[in-house]
């Protein structure tokens, strides 16, 4: 939603001013006369490149009151071999995924262009320092993950990392100060998500500065538009990629282009493929991946009504279990169809939100409470465009634990003992004797990133692992 309509002459100031009095919007310029030559500029450049009459139509079909959730079922899902999954295939999707990886076909996209609003940390979330024991960064914690893949499959894994003009300077000055983490140059490709303009609750695009109209980052939903408007899926294809794994920067524990997941993708030859975990209870707030009129979808928890959530099967189980996680595989050429046609399938949805702004005489107001709503476009919103999904289930404790909150549940101090029990239960598995009672544990991920990877060392005892293993606090890079 970036550029004004091409078939409206906003070329002049005039025609720009008489085409937002036209939609009941001509009180952004009401500071004009105020601003200098510099200021005046700033605001005809951003007005000119707002789509006005699809921004307003956001606004009314977002307000619109929408029919909750009916006649829908669980989605069927590949179950893990602990809960009756196939080893064999899981196996043969492993094969499938390596090979994939191997030849050079995927790519992989964190989405990074939240504020973080939560946590309150003063600096794009991908900077925010989690590792256990050393401090790295989640974007370093990520790159680790990604060098390593490149060496176990003898080729480079793209990295697409999606920015907001909020996060975007902050986070590209990071990579370039941390020598992109030892990632090539070229193999880091950042690209800005789009704004969109919140507006109060009489519909008015509200003014942040006298010469600023207030906008926000489209949502996570806003990667795949962004990934066409930018230029980023044609630089897939210049590389041969089709296969584009996405997910949130604020999960450490995200199993990177998983080749298990990869492979069952492309097995069941899937436009976007989902990551589901077992909630822990029926009011857990995730959305459930169902199946409704033949296409699979996400319901949110507050589509879901109070007997669906606690609805369970004879064994006990809930029906509903599926928590999207929000990791997805896409076939390339799926996200720029959808992208292409982002107005009609990927729906804005409205939250209400505190937005500062100025009064009548340009004076700055701090509410203190929700006076706005602010829209944003959901990644999950395209499933049902998809002809072909594959639902995956996924382990907990060893995939997900999101940094959201700055203390209590998915906070940083959740989230480092996730990682170090995963760790832990890593090295344990293969065997390596001598890790310290109850203390953290780190490793290298660019050199441990499983079970296998810690066998594949060929140690007995902690205190061989030099660097790829840590117990006690040290930064290392
Ligand atoms: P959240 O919805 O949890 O938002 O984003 P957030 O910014 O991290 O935190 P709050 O809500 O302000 O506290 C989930 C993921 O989607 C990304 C975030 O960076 C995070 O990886 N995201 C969210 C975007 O990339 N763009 C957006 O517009 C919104």
């Amino acid at each position: 939603m970036g550029r004004a309509h091409p078939q409206i002459e906003t070329g002049t100031l005039e025609a720009l001013r008489e085409h937002y009095d036209s939609h009941g919007q001509g009180h952004v310029f009401r500071f004009w006369d105020r601003l200098d030559a510099a200021g005046r500029e700033r605001l005809r450049t951003q007005a000119a490149a707002i789509d006005l009459p699809a921004v307003l139509r956001a606004h009314a079909a977002s307000a619109a009151a929408k029919p909750g959730a009916s006649d829908f079922e669980p989605a069927p899902v590949e179950r893990l071999p602990d809960h009756g999954g196939d080893p064999a295939q899981f196996e043969r999707a492993a094969e499938r995924g390596r090979a994939l990886l191997a030849a050079g076909r995927v790519a992989a996209c964190v989405v990074a262009g939240g504020q973080a609003t939560r946590l309150g940390f003063d600096g794009p979330k991908g900077t925010f320092p989690l590792g256990p024991l050393t401090g790295r960064s989640l974007f370093e914690l990520q790159a680790q993950k990604i060098r390593g893949l490149g060496r176990r499959h003898g080729r480079p894994l793209p990295w697409y990392v999606m920015t907001s003009p909020a996060t975007d300077a902050a986070t590209r000055g990071f990579f370039a100060r941390n020598a992109n983490f030892g990632l090539p140059r070229d193999d880091v490709v950042f690209f800005v998500q789009a704004t969109v303009p919140s507006a109060d609750f009489a519909g008015r695009l509200m003014l942040e500065r006298p010469d600023r109209i207030f906008e926000n980052p489209n949502g996570h939903g806003g990667v795949l538009t962004a990934l066409l408007d930018s230029g980023a899926l044609d630089d897939m294809d210049r590389r041969g990629i089709d296969t584009l794994f996405t997910y949130q920067v604020d999960n450490p524990l995200v199993r990177m282009a998983d080749p298990v997941y990869l492979g069952f993708h492309d097995a069941a030859r899937a436009d976007m493929s989902c990551k589901v975990v077992c909630k822990v209870d029926p009011a857990e707030k995730v959305g459930v991946v169902a199946r409704a009129g033949g296409r699979i979808r996400v319901i949110e928890y507050s589509e879901l009504d109070a007997e669906c959530r606690a609805a369970r099967d004879p064994a006990g189980n809930l029906v509903y279990w599926g928590g999207n996680i929000a990791i997805h595989v896409f076939a390339t050429a799926f996200v720029r169809r959808v992208a292409g046609d982002a107005e009609r399938l990927l729906p804005y949805h409205a939250s209400e939100k505190p937005i500062p702004t100025l009064d009548a005489g340009g004076r700055p107001v701090t509410p203190s409470r929700p006076n706005a709503r602010k829209l944003e476009r959901f990644v999950f919103d395209a499933l049902p465009a998809a002809k072909r999904v594959c639902v995956l289930e996924a382990n907990r404790c060893a995939e997900f634990s999101p940094v959201k909150n700055a203390e209590g549940p998915d906070s940083p101090e959740t989230a480092r003992r996730d990682l170090s029990a995963r760790a832990r239960a890593w090295i344990e598995a293969a065997g390596i004797e001598g890790i310290p009672g109850e203390r953290d544990v780190e490793v290298d991920h660019s050199l441990i990133d499983g079970p296998d990877d810690a066998r594949a060392l060929g140690i007995h005892r902690i205190s061989e692992a030099g660097n790829a293993i840590l117990t006690a606090p040290g930064v290392v890079s």
